[in-house]
């Protein structure tokens, strides 16, 4: 028997361990920066000013799939400004043994990319797309912790643990009597970043929700994905991807205490259709008929449209 949390953690780890093509047709799931270059390239846009500030700027990207959203970010700035492309550090912090050796291959043009597996004292920008929605969540419902059995069976006991008491607390759950997902992960995670941001700014991609829309996951947010479907049966079928929303309002709240201040939080559409690059990219594309750009047109509607509202973008900074 083992707690959610711990049995999330395990399966999570295996998933992307696993060598297994994840990403694409050909895996379990699409990411914004699988679907087109203009994600990275928008984000790279948005950043643009505040990293030219620092005199030795880094980018330190958690969990970064196949490298496709390095590798946008740093050609952007290679092809708009050399010279911060020069001074530039980017750093992964990657899980996924199998993944780092496709990220080395796709990012071998650059040399200023490092893989960490400690986070480092940095002045520029903490970021991450689809990161924090991998991180392992407790379950609670009215007063109860869910177990898994050996045999896959969900098991309620009393809910004992103090950190997850006190996080229903903060947040104002503990009435609650739905199932909630409390991520304590994602409250070490973020302290983690805000340790290692002397000064910078924390960017979150994902998707997930604020406490007033919590009452629209009654069974929770947790699923598996395998092949592009969702899975029926998380217990007892291995080899999916599982995850759980982000808690936004967690993030903002508990950022306070590690001095992490709210700069922008919205959807990932009007986060992207506030971006210059974004919509220039839209605009000619639109203009032309080519097959290719009918393509990318559309992948960038999606990007804007169907993953534009449940996708959320988290924007902090630190000592600025
Ligand atoms: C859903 S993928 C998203 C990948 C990429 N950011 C993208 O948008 O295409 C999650 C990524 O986080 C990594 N990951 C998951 N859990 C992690 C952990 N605890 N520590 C570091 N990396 C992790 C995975 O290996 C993978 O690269």
């Amino acid at each position: 028997m083992k707690s959610f949390r711990d049995f999330m953690a395990e399966r999570v780890r295996e998933y992307y361990v696993s060598p297994e093509e994840k990403f694409s047709s050909k895996g379990d799931f699409f990411t914004a920066p699988e679907l087109d270059r203009v994600f990275g390239e928008s984000i790279a846009n948005f950043l643009y000013h505040r990293l030219k500030e620092f005199e030795s700027p880094v980018i330190l990207e958690l969990g970064a799939g196949r490298g496709l959203l390095a590798r946008d970010i740093l050609n952007y700035y290679g092809k708009e400004d050399p010279d911060l492309l020069k001074r530039l550090r980017y750093l992964i912090y990657e899980i996924s043994p199998a993944l780092i050796e496709v990220q080395r291959e796709v990012l071998s043009g650059f040399d200023n990319v490092l893989w960490v597996e400690e986070f480092p004292q940095i002045e520029g920008v903490v970021l991450s797309n689809e990161f924090y929605d991998a991180l392992p969540v407790h379950v609670v419902k009215e007063g109860k912790e869910l177990y898994v059995s050996d045999e896959g069976e969900e098991v309620w006991l009393s809910l004992e643990d103090e950190r997850v008491k006190e996080f229903l607390k903060r947040m104002g759950y503990e009435d609650l009597s739905q199932r909630v997902e409390v991520c304590i992960d994602c409250v070490d995670m973020l302290e983690r970043v805000a340790r290692a941001l002397t000064k910078g700014y924390h960017l979150l991609i994902d998707y997930g929700y604020t406490s007033e829309e919590l009452p629209r996951f009654q069974e929770g947010t947790v699923v598996g994905y395998k092949k592009h479907s969702l899975r029926g049966d998380i217990y007892r079928e291995g080899g999916m991807d599982l995850s759980a929303q982000v808690n936004f309002s967690a993030l903002m709240e508990y950022g306070k205490d590690f001095g992490l201040r709210t700069v922008l939080f919205d959807s990932q559409r009007n986060f992207l259709a506030s971006i210059p690059h974004f919509l220039t990219e839209l605009e000619t594309l639109s203009f032309d008929e080519s097959p290719e750009s009918v393509e990318r047109l559309s992948r960038l509607k999606t990007m804007l449209i169907s993953m534009g509202d449940r996708f959320k973008v988290l924007f902090q900074s630190k000592g600025l």
